[in-house]
């Protein structure tokens, strides 16, 4: 059978582990989607940097990564770069030219995933970004797909790793916020810049991409309301304590009417207060959960690793299987569908 070629633009921690992953379970793969997975090329920026023992050809590793997209023999793209350029350039170049593309890229859906989207509609192919919110938990595909037929209210999640161990090691020890986060640090949860975390960026592009599936609308980075977790001390955290509670970082979508009696939907993220015995504040660790409110569903909760290579290399993996057997049976992905544009209220 003709393989499935694809092109692979980044390997950093996540890619390293999609590469491991595709030849691991090669056999399973192949069986799963009807024919080989086959990688084209490894877009990389640096070619001499150790990578340790990735099984496979050297060969393949390529600086031109705009090159590689654009390759006859290359059918999907999956990124795992991050950031906003040049990832968007390389995915619209390739989403144009009907290659479907498999990214984790939170950053640039929540702030031009329009882009995206259009590109993929002028080219007739798919976008599958699963691992872009809470790592390995299936939890976008379950909001795209599952709960099509019925209609989400709220959601409620704890979406960012580093800041959940941060407060979550507050709360355990009585720390501080900075002893909490240099933990964190010293430990690898946290980066050595962890501005995108701690100040609540990372959590607000995954409030945007959660918010614009369960409502249907083009919600934003810049639409979230965003408030991060370096200003909580150790004395809110004991002073919740007292009131039986416990502070989580969380992000809130919920749909209703506003002010005015207009249905709308409004996104925010900040710290928050949650009593002990709700499922989210037993939620510990570097964990992520989600929980949503569906009308006819009820409440149902997400739960597992949210970063991580593995974790996320499994979501990459998952999204893969799906693109190539679309695309060996030549039809599109369940369409996300048309935006009903509800209006988002400001913050
Ligand atoms: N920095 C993110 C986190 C990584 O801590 O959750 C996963 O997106």
């Amino acid at each position: 059978t003709t393989p499935v070629r694809l092109a692979l633009l980044g390997c950093g921690t996540v890619g390293a582990e999609v590469v491991r992953l595709l030849h691991e379970q090669a056999a399973d793969l192949t069986a799963r989607v009807g024919a080989p997975l086959e990688i084209a090329g490894i877009a990389v920026r640096r070619l001499g940097r150790d990578r340790g023992e990735l099984p496979v050809d050297p060969a393949l590793f390529t600086t031109d990564a705009l090159g590689l997209v654009k390759r006859d023999d290359v059918d999907l793209v999956i990124e795992v770069v991050g950031g906003i350029e040049p990832a968007r350039s390389w995915l619209v170049e390739a989403l144009r030219a009907g290659k479907s593309v498999v990214t984790a890229n939170k950053a640039l859906l929540a702030e031009d995933g329009g882009a995206l989207h259009d590109a993929a509609a002028e080219g007739g192919a798919d976008l599958y970004y699963e691992a872009a919110v809470a790592g390995a938990i299936p939890l976008l595909r379950s909001l795209r797909e599952s709960l099509h037929g019925d209609s989400i209210t709220r959601v409620t999640g704890i979406v960012n790793g580093t800041t959940n161990f941060i407060l979550s090691a507050m709360d355990a020890t009585g720390a501080g916020f900075t002893e909490a986060l240099d933990e964190a640090t010293e430990l690898g949860y946290a980066e050595a810049d962890p501005t995108a975390d701690v100040e609540g960026f990372d959590a607000a592009a995954k409030a945007a991409i959660l918010a614009s599936l369960a409502f249907h609308t083009r919600v934003t980075a810049a639409h979230v309301h965003r408030e991060g977790i370096t200003e909580v001390t150790a004395a809110d955290v004991a002073s919740a304590k007292a009131m039986g509670c416990t502070i989580k970082l969380l992000c809130i979508a919920s749909r209703g009417p506003d002010s005015s009696g207009a249905e709308s939907v409004s996104v925010r993220v900040h710290p928050a207060m949650i009593p002990v015995g709700h499922p989210l504040a037993s939620v510990g660790d570097a964990f992520n959960a989600v929980f949503v409110e569906a009308d006819a569903a009820g409440e149902l909760m997400f739960y597992g690793r949210g970063a991580g290579g593995a974790p996320t290399a499994s979501a990459v993996l998952g999204d893969i299987v799906a693109a190539a057997r679309n695309h060996l049976a030549g039809v599109r992905a369940p369409s996300e569908s048309a935006y009903a544009a509800l209006p988002i209220r400001p913050m």
